[in-house]
């Protein structure tokens, strides 16, 4: 016998009815709008173009480096055996490369940002570069304003440099595996349009990497694009082009993911009469794809790609890593005046503007003298 229900209770069922799709409606909104985040978390925005920033801080077309990095030394010449002459003069041949003044130029743009261990890392790559010749140094630093420290350190190289200002833009700063570095290369590649600069060799070396001097004369007449081997990437402890009778055929890298061009920033080499063909070339804030997709921008093809290091056996370049920590606080508590009477006033006044450690008279490590190897108090050397 079918029931009758009274309005009373037509009415709860509705009511039911209605919340049970509301419940319903309410999971797959959340099922949506978690599964849309992680695509966020993959996604390129193109507004933040808007606010990309691009500052020119300082530079110097000139090379004002001198002779002592292209000499042998002296002395040791006149009193070496015969074979060790040999050794030598073929020794000085190589490192550092002789030039003409006429090879092509070599872009190399390293992006760089503030952290304890910036101006460490500027002087250790500095002093690699300042060996080759015709080559001028785009540094981009991941700042909004100018470094004056920075500047400083690298304007002594004497080396041809252009010194950028090149944030990365705050949305993607906030995401947990931020595109590093891509502000500032694409701001390079930008300079490099604006200066019009078309002929060269553009190369993406980072402040942190290890560069064998031998990789520049490999690098420097590129005809498109050249590719070789880069050490320590990875579980393979290597990154580099799969090469038979001569030409690139694949590619040995342990994280394929969805690249066509599973290349390590470091790994490649780019001729700027070919970049121009592509006005619109440009690297995605895509952490993990940048170079792929960079390499998709610019057309490139399999066959248009030379292998370098004597056909990709040899390791030029090697992908090392600065361990990172945090910078100590020292605890000062004496009147910080008195260290300008010896050399701590001025050293530690240095350190703290490059954030390498922190002074408080409040908190960390109790800062001590030691004299006649007893530990005394710093005030003591003052009283
Ligand atoms: C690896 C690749 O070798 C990089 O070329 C690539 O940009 C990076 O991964 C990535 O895909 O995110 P990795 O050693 O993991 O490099 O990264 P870092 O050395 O920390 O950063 C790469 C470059 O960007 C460095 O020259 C670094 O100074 C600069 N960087 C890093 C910034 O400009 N801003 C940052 O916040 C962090
Ligand atoms: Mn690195």
């Amino acid at each position: 016998m079918a029931q009758l229900r009274t309005p009373v209770q037509r009415k709860k069922k509705k009511q039911y009815i209605a919340v049970a799709m509301i419940v319903a409606f309410m999971c797959l909104f959340g099922i949506y709008s978690f599964a849309s985040k992680e695509e966020d978390y993959e996604k390129e925005f193109h507004i933040p173009l808007v606010n990309e920033q691009l500052v020119v801080c300082y530079e110097n077309d000139m090379d004002y480096r001198k002779g002592p990095y292209m000499t042998t030394l002296p002395g040791t010449m006149d009193e070496a055996s015969t074979t060790q002459r040999q050794q030598q003069q073929s020794t000085s041949s190589q490192y550092p490369a002789q030039s003409n003044g006429t090879e092509p130029m070599i872009y190399f743009v390293t992006p760089t940002y503030p952290r304890r261990e910036q101006i460490a890392e500027i002087i250790r790559l500095g002093q690699t570069l300042m060996h080759v010749p015709r080559l001028h140094w785009i540094v981009a630093d991941d700042t909004a304003s100018c470094s004056a420290t920075l500047n400083s350190h690298i304007n002594k190289f004497g080396i041809p440099y252009t010194h950028l200002a090149s944030p990365m833009p705050e949305v993607y700063r906030l995401r947990k595996n931020a595109p590093r570095g891509v502000a500032n290369r694409r701001a390079a590649l930008s300079w490099i349009r604006t200066n019009n600069r078309r002929s060269g060799v553009l190369y993406f070396g980072d402040d942190d990497n290890t560069f064998d001097l031998k990789l520049f004369s490999e690098i420097r007449y590129t005809k498109k694009v050249s590719m070789f081997p880069v050490g320590l990437i990875g579980d393979y402890a290597i990154s580099t082009p799969i090469v038979r009778n001569g030409r690139v055929e694949g590619f040995f890298d342990s994280w394929p993911a969805k690249r066509k061009w599973p290349v390590d920033m470091a790994g490649f080499a780019v001729n700027l009469e070919y970049l121009a063909l592509s006005p619109n070339a440009t690297m995605p804030f895509k952490a993990g794809y940048e170079e792929d997709e960079f390499l998709k921008s610019i057309g490139l093809k399999l066959q248009d790609i030379e292998p370098k290091a004597n056909n990709c056996t040899e390791i030029l370049v090697w992908h090392t890593q600065t361990k990172g920590s945090k910078a100590p606080t020292v605890r000062i508590s004496m009147d910080r005046q008195k260290l300008d009477k010896v050399n701590l006033g001025g050293l530690l006044k240095r350190l703290e503007t490059m954030g390498v450690n922190h002074i408080s008279d409040a908190e960390g490590t109790t800062a001590q003298a030691i004299m006649n190897g007893s530990v005394k108090p710093l005030s003591f050397w003052f009283s």
